[in-house]
């Protein structure tokens, strides 16, 4: 990883390509600001809606970019806003957008951008702040990446301990869930849903003079245990995880921080972490009953934000993830080479089927399809930790950034591919119909943004056919973001 440093200014340059960007009509429109917050109770619908869907898909994504001063460096640290397409159950379509409130957005807007510190934004601070920041560091709430259910509570997450809560209805933001910092500062947006529990399971990092790694499980806002541990000199940058019902299984990227550095070069947080092909990928699995380190296998590098699905083959285990190549996905993804549209951002995200053979400790790896994949969903509810058949995703193929969505039959390998010209669809939900017997039977809905158009909308495909059965016209444009849920009434 190259090292971004020091405080940007915003430029004539910097503003006048923020102003470029929502001009241009191709994917660059994604990553333009979208501030209007609005509602609509009846969205333009063609097609059929099934009566059966009924509730909202909820997404969250980075809305504002631009501040009066600067801009921010990094896609991820654009500010939070949540987007909800509601289904009454009657073929209607409902539509509503609202940002997060946040102190990090009140911050931001008080100092024009200046006291942003994030992902991969610089915070403009004195050496003064920087030491102070080393005894109470400072984190952001800017809850952008994903949403889920904590016992009663909806909550968004980034990738710090602060989740914000919010009311799934009117998108209000209802205040911090103050559960979560205790097990450490770096958390993942990824929980996973332990139904026979009731709880989330995550993963954290605590870092120090010491540092640990964490499985953590929570049932509420207040009720939480640890279920692992484990030292680690340098912790490495784990966006998701995975769960069978057995294990808890960590994927170490060979990004990998000194903590030391991070209390100390005044660099935003990503920027101190550095790519270590030599480590490998090490696969870490817990018992999550004992707690027990079960067993740990090493792979040939490469660099994972998401996985798949993970299951039990009698001893072995087996986790399907999309593997970059290397890290430098998070360099494409700063805010000037996105709206600069240089470079092929997403590319070279390959669905990994990785074999953890019990009598070894290296895996063996092999590609599930030969189509590139990111932002992979499958059938969750019954299909997570479970062999499984199909994953859902976004695909970019020959275009420069995410653009088609692809069904792949993890069993045969074999895929199909919804396209359009002038479409850039988001992350694929499924939602499966009630009393259902497939595995695909449902629907999967995609915010697609129409860049021709200016616009975007709500795409309904039949998740067996993966056809097109409805889409509603929503009245602006959504910026690209990363994960939603839909959350049933
Ligand atoms: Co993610």
């Amino acid at each position: 990883m190259s090292i971004v440093s020091g405080t940007r200014t915003a430029t004539a340059e910097s503003m006048a390509e923020a102003d470029d960007a929502t001009r241009r009509r191709d994917h660059r429109l994604g990553f333009a600001d979208q501030t209007e917050e609005v509602r609509v109770d009846a969205l333009p619908v063609s097609g059929d809606v099934p009566t059966w869907l009924r509730g909202g898909l909820v997404r969250v994504t980075p809305a504002q970019m631009d501040f009066d001063q600067r801009s921010v460096s990094h896609w991820f640290d654009g500010m939070a806003m949540l987007n909800r397409f509601g289904f009454a159950g009657d073929g209607s379509v409902s539509y509503a957008s609202r940002f997060l409130d946040t102190d990090a957005r009140k911050a931001a807007l008080a100092s024009g951008g200046a006291a942003i510190s994030g992902f991969a934004t610089d915070p403009c601070r004195s050496l003064f702040q920087r030491v102070q920041s080393l005894f109470s560091p400072e984190l952001t709430d800017n809850a952008n990446v994903n949403l889920t259910r904590l016992g009663d509570e909806y909550i968004a997450m980034t990738e710090t301990p602060i989740p914000v809560r919010f009311d799934p209805e009117t998108l209000a933001t209802l205040g911090h869930d103050e559960g979560a910092a205790r097990f450490g500062q770096i958390t993942t947006a990824h929980p996973h849903h332990d139904p026979e529990r009731g709880e989330l399971v995550n993963f954290a990092a605590q870092l120090g003079a010491k540092s640990e790694y964490r499985i953590y499980a929570r049932s509420s806002s207040t009720e939480g245990r640890t279920l692992a541990t484990m030292g680690v000199r340098e912790p490495s940058y784990m966006h998701s995880f995975a769960i069978t019902p057995r294990y808890a299984l960590l994927i170490e990227n060979p990004l990998v921080v000194n903590p030391l550095r991070l209390a100390l070069s005044g660099k935003a947080f990503i920027h101190n972490y550095r790519w270590k092909p030599e480590l490998g990928v090490r696969i870490h699995a817990f018992d999550r009953e004992t707690g027990v380190l079960h067993r740990s296998w090493v792979a040939d590098p490469f660099f994972v934000f998401h996985t798949i699905n993970a299951f039990e083959d009698g001893e072995d285990i087996v986790i399907d993830l999309c593997a970059h190549e290397d890290a430098s996905i998070i360099e494409l993804l700063e805010l000037e080479k996105l709206r600069a549209g240089s470079g092929h951002a997403v590319l070279g995200a390959r669905p990994l089927r990785l074999t953890l053979a019990a009598g070894s400790g290296v895996a063996s790896t092999r590609e599930l399809a030969d189509v590139d994949l990111e932002l992979p969903r499958i059938a969750y509810r019954t299909r997570n930790g479970l062999p499984y058949r199909y994953v859902y995703g976004g695909s970019a193929g020959e275009a420069a950034f995410l653009k088609r969505l692809v069904k792949i039959d993890v069993e045969d390998g074999s895929h199909v591919v919804w396209d359009e010209p002038n479409a850039w669809a988001g992350e694929p939900v499924f939602v499966p119909r009630p009393d259902g017997d497939a595995e695909d039977d449902g629907v999967v809905l995609s915010v697609v943004m129409d860049a021709e158009a200016g616009s975007s909308f709500l795409l309904m495909l039949d998740a067996q056919t993966f056809e097109e059965i409805a889409r509603a016209e929503a009245p602006h444009r959504v910026p690209f973001g990363f994960h939603g849920q839909f959350f049933g009434s």
